[in-house]
């Protein structure tokens, strides 16, 4: 059976352990302790839980994902792994520190794939033991529900890590789009010039929170409004994201909306933090403006 790791266990890297568990894949799932650890696997358990209660899945199928997961207190503890996954904090210091540790046991023939939404994968390659085993693999929110992995290969990545990583993609039972090492991607590239326009027309007072969203939600048949995702996503991501499009590219149109760095300097990341464009304190999420 096939050894998957995954280091980080917030809300992107214990959905990512929860659908390869599900997959049948062995998962080791690490954090900064241990408890952390657990505290991501115990989250996967409730996820797990919900989809019996619904009947999505069998008590027996929940039960054998779970015991399919170990958590690890360490990265030390990855050298069994085959596939290793990064989806700690999006701070490149962070995740370089994590892969020369990483790098200290990763198998001679295991890939490193990391979940960035934006660092540029042939730079964090360099902080690898092996940039021609190294991969963006990148997921999207919440990871049970969404079907889409978007591949990015660095300059050095090796045709047969990426076949190892699609296949790996592919097991998890999602669709596979492949991009080149450009700033966003594709989907950010794409998504954060419409939530950074969002917020541009709030603050020059096109319409209200509300009606912008609603506007979106059935004007363009989007599931959520863009500031209603926005929140979801954490607008301290959207910020970070978008000022590596407009850093990465230099194209003034690219430029963060004012409004969306006051909330970031605020403090008010969004659902995370119990406010954003949304106030999440009552039952039902209630605009701000
Ligand atoms: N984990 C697992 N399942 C979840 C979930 C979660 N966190 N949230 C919702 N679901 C499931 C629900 O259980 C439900 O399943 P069933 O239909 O099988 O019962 C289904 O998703 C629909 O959920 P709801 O009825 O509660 O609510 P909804 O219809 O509004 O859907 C949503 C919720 C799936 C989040 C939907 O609003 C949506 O797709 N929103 C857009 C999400 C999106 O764009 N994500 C990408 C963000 S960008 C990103 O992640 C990358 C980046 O780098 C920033």
């Amino acid at each position: 059976m096939s050894i998957v790791g995954v280091i980080g266990a917030g809300q992107m890297g214990a959905g990512i352990a929860q659908v390869a568990a599900q997959a049948g894949y062995q998962v080791l799932l690490a954090d900064v302790g241990l408890e952390r650890a657990e505290a991501g696997k115990a989250g996967i358990a409730k996820a797990l839980d919900r989809l019996v209660t619904k009947e999505k899945i069998a008590a027996a199928d929940r039960d054998a994902a779970i015991a399919r997961i170990e958590t690890v207190g360490h990265t030390s503890g990855m050298a069994e792994a085959e596939i290793v996954i990064e989806a700690a904090t999006e701070r490149e210091d962070i995740k370089r520190a994590i892969f020369e540790q990483v790098g200290r046991v990763l198998g001679d023939d295991a890939v490193l794939a990391s979940n960035t939404s934006s660092i540029p994968i042939t730079r964090l390659a360099q902080a690898s033991p092996d940039p021609a085993r190294f991969v963006g693999v990148h997921f999207f929110n919440p990871v049970p529900v969404m079907g889409l992995i978007e591949v990015i290969r660095g300059l050095a990545t090796s045709d047969a890590t990426v076949a190892r990583i699609e296949a790996f993609a592919t097991a998890l039972g999602k669709q596979v789009v492949h991009a080149n090492d450009a700033p966003g991607f594709i989907v950010n590239r794409v998504l954060m010039p419409m939530l950074n326009e969002a917020c541009f027309a709030l603050g020059e007072g096109v319409a209200t929170i509300r009606d912008i969203d609603l506007a979106c939600q059935l004007g363009l048949n989007h599931p959520m409004g863009p500031l209603t995702l926005a929140d979801f996503i954490g607008l301290d991501t959207c910020l970070q994201i978008t000022r590596v499009l407009f850093e990465g590219t230099g194209d003034p149109k690219f430029r963060p909306a004012p409004i969306l760095v006051k909330y970031v300097e605020a403090g008010w990341y969004g659902r995370k933090t119990g406010r954003g464009f949304y106030d999440y304190s009552g039952e039902t999420p209630e605009p701000t403006r």
